[in-house]
């Protein structure tokens, strides 16, 4: 996905604005470019293809410029080239504009603008704007320092869509605009310089105080000074967040991939998910949430909105949330729930899960649920992410930065939090009794030991993986909360090994897919809840029998059978499960990626965060 970053200072700023695209190359791209404010005007470098190419880009290393805006480019309208990649210039060469999002009104302005005598040179939605500032820039005749921020707010005023833009231009040759609107963009303060960026983690090692803009908002950058604009460009004052990210949390730390060493850093991730949320002898901890016995009581259902692995997570928490609280819970896709006119009223709590917490689909599901009076409630790993900030509650599963693009250690720290969630609701609402609640936290305690633990089937895993890294086609099944795990599982594989795989609820087999199981088609089980064990079983006979080869991960005795492989993991209870079976699942799907010889960490086509629908 698009990533943007921008610094103004007294540094050569290039080299800081390659090194920052480099850090969020982990979003995924196809195009890379910086433009800067040289002596005798703006200059622009672009190239479809790895940021590192821009290093040899003709003339890269004359550029002395100290301010200066960088992109990474996620096609969506127009293919990956260089003309398609920004930052775009309007035909005078005097704006130069790096974009985030989508203008959803792109061809009207575009007409509108030929109309005046504009020309185009890209296929893109974002050449209009450096034009269309152009155009407003051109109607004042007030020459202030602020006529090009005046320009840019008219130009807002005209586009529909989400952006987040960062403009320069020759007529402010000390300043930098940046605003958005439904697409991320933060800015970091440094000393005497101040950073630019769609993402945290990218500026992370210059400074970690951070201005987090909100949606409407304007900023007026110099070297030394920012000042902030509302819509109406009335001057507002903003305070400065302190993100507690340590920069080299975001390196690879002497991990191949950033995918290992963020499965790795599971135990750790948990125990900070877990943090001081569950004190000893007394009720969970949720400082951000207060809710009341009488608000709980009123609640009559809940959802819970993600994408991906986050929606993956989602399907546990509806496990255990409808177990300790009776309360029904349903599990709903992002990009489906915001098109169906979901039932939902003041008595309805929406939970929405996202690691980014810049998803688009589950930011438009949260303001439908929010339109439509439900309390709303987000879990994301990034503060101040664009979800936290449209939520009436949040929470935080701190997981630490995840840069890879297939979810890992985001996902155990999702099911962790969920679990914590439900017990919280469940005291507050006494619907579950102490005894039950007290063994449940112990065993939430023990996760770290029990997840470490069942990285030591890494060996085993690996071995396996060079059996089946060939195969065409992989299934995986399970019951009850192990279906959850088969899912995402499935989707692990998916995303980066690009083997094609299905996972099914075991009883379902025989409803359709074991047509498909002939000999050698690979099949592994998850079992891990002693009251399905038997029937998950008998399932897993049904395909051997019809000659398919066979992988159990399981935390239990299994009856004794001709399974061809079976990895042991950690016992724990049934909600916490998915946390330690996941771990093998994760494993596999690198192990065989590696063993194709493929990008783990940007799988194609894939994003981290998907910020367009
Ligand atoms: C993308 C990523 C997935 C992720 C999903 C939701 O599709 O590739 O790994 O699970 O987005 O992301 P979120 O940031 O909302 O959890």
């Amino acid at each position: 996905m698009c990533g943007i970053i921008g610094y103004i200072g007294t540094k050569k700023a290039s080299p800081i604005l390659i090194n920052g695209l480099l850090r969020l190359e982990y979003r995924g791209y196809d195009s890379a470019g910086i433009s800067t404010v040289e002596k005798n005007g703006l200059s622009i470098m672009k190239d479809k293809g790895r940021v590192k190419n821009l290093y040899n880009l003709k003339g890269i290393d004359d550029l002395d410029g100290t301010i200066g805006i960088a992109h990474t480019r996620w096609a969506t309208h127009g293919k990956p080239s260089k003309e398609n990649s920004h930052p775009h210039m309007d035909n005078s060469k005097s704006f130069s504009v790096v974009h985030n999002g989508i203008i959803e009104n792109y061809n009207e302005l575009k007409n509108f603008l030929k109309g005046k005598g504009y020309n185009f040179y890209s296929q893109t939605d974002t050449e209009i704007v450096p034009n269309l500032i152009h155009y407003y820039y051109s109607k004042d005749s007030n020459n202030d320092k602020y006529r090009v921020l005046r320009a840019v707010q008219s130009a807002c005023k005209d586009i529909k869509g989400s952006y987040a833009f960062e403009i320069i231009s020759k007529y402010m040759p000390n300043n930098m605009i940046v605003v958005r609107k439904d697409s991320p963009l933060v800015i970091g303060k440094g000393d005497g310089e101040n950073y630019v960026s769609s993402d945290i983690p990218a500026i992370l090692s210059f400074t970690k105080d951070f201005y987090l803009l909100n949606d409407n908002e304007f900023a007026f950058l110099s070297k030394d000074n920012i000042e902030f604009f509302d819509i109406n460009l009335n001057k507002i004052d903003k305070k400065i967040d302190s993100i507690e990210w340590n920069a080299s949390a975001a390196d690879k730390n002497g991990f191949e991939d950033y995918m290992l060493k963020e499965i790795y850093e599971q135990p750790s991730a948990i125990r900070e998910t877990i943090g001081s949320r569950l004190p000893e002898n007394e009720p969970c901890n949720f400082e951000d949430l207060n809710f009341s016995k009488e608000f709980l009581s009123s609640i009559n259902k809940m959802y819970i909105i993600a994408c991906g692995t986050a929606m993956h997570a989602g399907l546990t928490g509806k496990y255990v949330i409808e177990q300790l609280c009776n309360i029904p819970v349903t599990v709903d896709i992002a990009s489906e729930f915001r098109y169906r006119n979901p039932i939902i009223d003041k008595n309805t709590l929406c939970i929405f899960i996202s690691q980014s917490g810049e998803t688009a689909d589950t930011i438009a599901a949260l303001k439908l649920s929010k339109s439509k009076g439900a309390t709303t409630l987000a879990i994301s790993n990034v503060i101040g992410s664009s979800i936290t900030r449209e939520a009436d509650y949040s929470i935080y599963t701190h997981a630490g930065p995840e840069i890879a693009v297939a979810s890992t250690k985001a996902y155990t720290s999702q099911v962790t939090l969920l679990n914590i969630l439900a017990i919280y609701f469940a005291e507050v609402l006494e619907s579950t009794s102490k005894d039950i609640i007290t063994k449940f936290k112990k065993e939430i305690l023990e996760l770290p030991a029990k997840v470490e633990e069942a990285l030591k089937c890494s060996d085993d895993i690996k071995d396996f993986s060079k059996k089946i890294y060939q195969e065409k086609d992989v299934f995986f099944l399970g019951r009850g909360v192990d279906y959850n795990t088969a899912l995402e599982a499935s989707l692990k594989l998916k995303e980066i090994s690009y083997i094609h795989s299905d996972a099914y609820a075991a009883g379902e087999l025989k409803h359709g897919p074991i047509a498909l199981i002939e000999n050698d088609v690979t099949v592994i089980s998850v079992i891990t809840d002693e009251n399905l064990v038997e029937k998950t079983i008998s399932n897993i006979q049904e395909v051997i029998s019809r000659g398919a080869k066979t992988l159990v991960i399981s935390s239990l005795e299994l009856p004794s059978n001709n399974i061809d492989f079976v990895i042991n993991i950690p016992h724990t209870s049934v909600f916490l499960s998915p946390i330690v079976s996941i771990i093998p699942f994760q494993l596999l799907s690198y192990f065989i990626s590696k063993e194709k010889g493929l990008d783990v960490d940007k799988p194609r086509n894939l994003a981290k965060s998907v910020t367009v629908e």
